[in-house]
């Protein structure tokens, strides 16, 4: 379990990795050509692990140089995932539109991931049927099957991120052009974007719609993750939850700026340049509104830890989450800390306490997870958070980056 003694604010410079989000698909878009893709700034965590033994496991080799992954090879692709590392990580199912394309037949379990309420992969099946796949469900497995895919119109009915990257991928091999009609816009899909273009892919933005024009096959490329977001905003929550002052470098402020606007109404001071983002905390906080909603809205992975900060503000926030129909894995042991919210709906009530409690408390997801530490680091005495292997799942060294930034957190059995 993780251990936290809290109360001090927290000050420094903290390091962003790469981003998690874009290293899974980038990881996964290997499996599409047989020549090497060589990823930088990959963030060693849980989930890339998982990704880059999914991708052995159906053929490819890798091999890692500090944070520089290459993969190659793959002539001849399994078309199996194995349940055991699908069942990991939902990102996982992304396979499903590679393997397909290569060898005409893919095996997919469904996928696990974070306990976040029913996260169905419908999306991702109907975009795949629509570019002509044969989709058949065997034992708790997705079977898709087809000669080669064809371009089509594909209209999601919500503009889900994985369901955008698995039309990417699979387009990208398909016959002709793919449509589609509502996705997703997160800065990670742009990311997959270049790098697929990288790779031989035509694809081209719309303000409504994307385009990917399929080829006969694609080639290598080397490519750069994004900074991390979602990490980000984690290190600058947790300056402004202990009152301190947080530099996050090697990020990019543009991505953040639902954040910095809610922090910016709460009282915190922002600042920032081309590749910096500083936030110094209030004295006391004030309450602010604010609904999770695709990119550019406020992201849902940083709701839980916004959430914890909003628990020391004073007045009363009103939190909508609009993307996932229950994401409010962390608010029981946040009221265990002290706090007081009221779920209703997909609605959160915030009543902002003086000050949260040291308690022992379990992490049920990554970003739970992380709310729970930043509570932890805020409240006066020592937290105990159990449920780390959720924390190591989406984070590159936490423990070490909240050290540097002046946190007193260790690790312990138990
Ligand atoms: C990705 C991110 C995750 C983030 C989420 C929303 C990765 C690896 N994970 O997850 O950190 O929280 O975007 O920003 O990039 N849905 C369906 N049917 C589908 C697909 C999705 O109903 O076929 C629903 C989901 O249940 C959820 C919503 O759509 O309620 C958004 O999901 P989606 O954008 O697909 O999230 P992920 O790609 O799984």
């Amino acid at each position: 379990m993780i251990c936290v003694l809290g109360g001090r604010s927290l000050r420094g410079v903290v390091p962003i990795s790469g981003a998690k989000n874009a290293a899974l698909p980038a990881i996964i878009a290997s499996l599409l050509t047989t020549e090497p893709v060589i990823l930088h700034r990959v963030p060693r965590l849980l989930d890339v692990e998982t990704a880059v033994r999914l991708v052995q496991a159906l053929g490819k080799e890798v091999c890692w140089e500090k944070d520089t992954l290459k993969i190659w090879g793959g002539e001849k692709l399994s078309s199996e995932a194995p349940a055991e590392l699908v069942q990991r990580m939902r990102a996982s199912f992304l396979v499903l539109g590679p393997v397909l394309a290569r060898t005409g037949l893919a095996r997919v379990p469904l996928p696990g991931g974070c306990a976040l309420g029913p996260r169905p992969v419908d999306f991702h099946l109907h975009g795949l049927s629509r570019l002509g796949a044969r989709i058949t469900f065997i034992d708790g497995a997705v079977l898709a099957e087809a000669q080669r895919l064809r371009g089509a119109i594909v209209y999601l009915d919500f503009p889900s991120v994985g369901a955008t990257e698995q039309l990417l991928l699979a387009g990208a091999l398909a016959e002709g052009e793919t449509v589609v009609i509502n996705p997703a816009r997160e800065p990670e899909l742009t990311n997959l974007t270049e790098l697929l273009r990288k790779m031989g892919a035509e694809v081209t933005w719309n303000t409504d719609h994307v385009v990917i024009r399929g080829q006969e096959e694609l080639g290598g490329a080397e490519h750069t993750l994004l900074p991390d977001r979602i990490e980000a905003g984690t290190y600058l929550l947790a300056g402004a939850i202990t009152g301190g002052r947080v530099r996050a470098v090697n990020a990019e402020p543009r991505h953040l700026f639902a954040l910095l606007d809610r922090l910016s109404c709460a009282g915190c001071e922002i600042d920032y340049g081309e590749d910096w983002i500083e936030v110094r905390g209030a004295q006391r906080p004030r309450a602010v509104d604010f609904r999770t909603w695709p990119y550019p809205g406020f992201p849902t992975d940083l709701q839980p830890p916004m959430v914890s900060f909003l628990a020391i503000a004073e007045g009363r926030s009103t939190v909508t989450e609009t993307v996932y129909a229950a994401r409010f894995g962390h608010v029981e042991p946040l009221i265990q800390m002290g706090a007081k919210i009221q779920v209703s709906g997909s609605v959160q009530i915030v009543e902002g306490v003086g000050e949260l409690r040291p308690a022992a408390v379990e992490a049920t997801d990554i970003r739970a997870g992380a709310a729970l530490v930043l509570a932890a680091l805020a409240a006066q005495g020592v937290s105990y958070v159990r449920g780390e292997q959720h924390l190591r799942r989406g984070y590159e060294n936490m423990e070490g980056k909240l050290r540097g930034l002046g946190a007193q957190i260790w690790e312990e059995e138990g």
